[in-house]
């Protein structure tokens, strides 16, 4: 019978069991030896968890464990290692205390560790606000801290007084509805020529106007120097602007809040208030995570020349 086509003819041992199936073909059971390297591997698991056993914590008891004879313990391991990091950790602080903030990059292994300790403090306070790495966001006009242009300067020293006592950006309103001086066709040319300090100006007469009121009535140079390249790169008539203005360079690329014609316009007529808080007068950081956050935003890669 086909079905049935099973040729058992073959010479394998076989248990001696036999059972006769209905239809009369007999079942008989085969005896398959497990391979000899399987079963020494088999034994050899059985001795090595009896030996554990012996030597490690292993069975639970009502109230606490089989403490094994080599009296291995993980907490104690743990406990110990995380002693011995800890105190690396006050050696390593106690240095870094100790050292002006322009020699820490002399030292790479204070270096590495300020880095990494600052990078994880401004992923807990700053990424909310500077975005994740420094990015910034023109929506909250939070500056990027990785590039190298400046509101109040790059310096180590600069950048550790701006963390430790904030700062506070004014730049007034214009528009008369806003409480300013100046009319809205007034604000419309100064816009215009804000657009022509980075070349983007189609009204030349308009520009022309507003670079009138600019650097006279409106007194915009006071702040963002007669350039308009801003408080840390410009002159007003000659004389230096104090640097904590922290006004911006209107001449570049980038924009703390938005460089399109409507945004440049809004700023104009109803100003803008950006607020950095302070981290040092408020004791939300202490002096060292101060000093490890600064070496981590002067290391972003802007804060390498001083001022721009
Ligand atoms: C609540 C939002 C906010 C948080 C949080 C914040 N900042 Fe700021 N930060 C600002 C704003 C806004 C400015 C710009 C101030 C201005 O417009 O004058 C600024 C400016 C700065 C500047 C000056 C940049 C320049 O161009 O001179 C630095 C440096 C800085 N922040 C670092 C930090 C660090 C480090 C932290 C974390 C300890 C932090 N900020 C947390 C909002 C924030
Ligand atoms: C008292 C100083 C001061 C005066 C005067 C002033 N500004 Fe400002 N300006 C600032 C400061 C500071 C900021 C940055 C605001 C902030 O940090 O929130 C700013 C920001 C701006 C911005 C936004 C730049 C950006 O990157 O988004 C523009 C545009 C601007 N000012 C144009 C002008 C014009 C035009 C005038 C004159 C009508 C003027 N400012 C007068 C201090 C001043």
């Amino acid at each position: 019978m086909a079905e049935h086509g099973h040729d058992h003819s073959h010479d394998v041992s076989t248990t001696g069991h036999t059972w006769d199936d209905e239809d009369g073909f007999p079942l008989q059971e085969y005896n398959n030896p497990l391979p000899t390297w399987w079963l020494y591997t088999f034994y050899a698991t059985i001795v090595y968890a009896v030996i554990y056993w012996f030597l490690y914590p292993a069975w639970p008891l009502v109230n606490s464990f089989t403490k094994g004879m080599l009296g291995a313990n993980m907490y104690q391991e743990l406990a110990a290692e995380e002693a011995a990091a800890k105190e690396k950790r006050k050696g390593i602080e106690a240095k870094l205390a100790n050292l002006p903030l322009e020699d820490i990059a002399k030292d790479n292994q204070l270096w590495q560790f300020a880095m990494s300790s600052g990078k994880a403090i401004f992923g807990d306070n700053c990424a909310p606000c500077h975005g994740a790495g420094g990015v910034g966001s023109q929506a909250g006009g939070y500056p990027i801290l990785v590039d190298d242009d400046w509101l109040y300067g790059g310096t180590m020293a600069t950048i550790q007084e701006t963390i430790t006592h904030g700062r506070a950006g004014m730049m007034p309103a214009h528009d008369k509805a806003n409480g300013g001086a100046f009319t809205s066709s007034q604000v419309a040319e100064l816009t215009e020529y804000v657009l022509d300090l980075s070349k983007r100006s189609s009204n030349k007469e308009a520009a022309q106007k507003g670079k009138a009121l600019f650097n006279g009535e409106a007194g915009c140079n006071n702040c963002h120097g007669d350039n308009g390249k801003g408080s840390l790169l410009d002159t007003a008539g000659g004389q230096k602007i104090e640097p904590s203005i922290g006004a911006p360079n209107l001449a570049d690329a980038i924009w703390l809040y938005g460089g399109d014609p409507a945004t440049i316009q809004a700023t104009i007529a109803k100003g803008r208030n950006g607020h950095m808080p302070a981290w040092g007068d408020s004791g939300r950081l202490s002096a060292m995570d101060i000093k490890m956050v600064t070496v981590y935003v002067h290391g972003l890669g802007g804060g390498k020349k001083a001022g721009k």
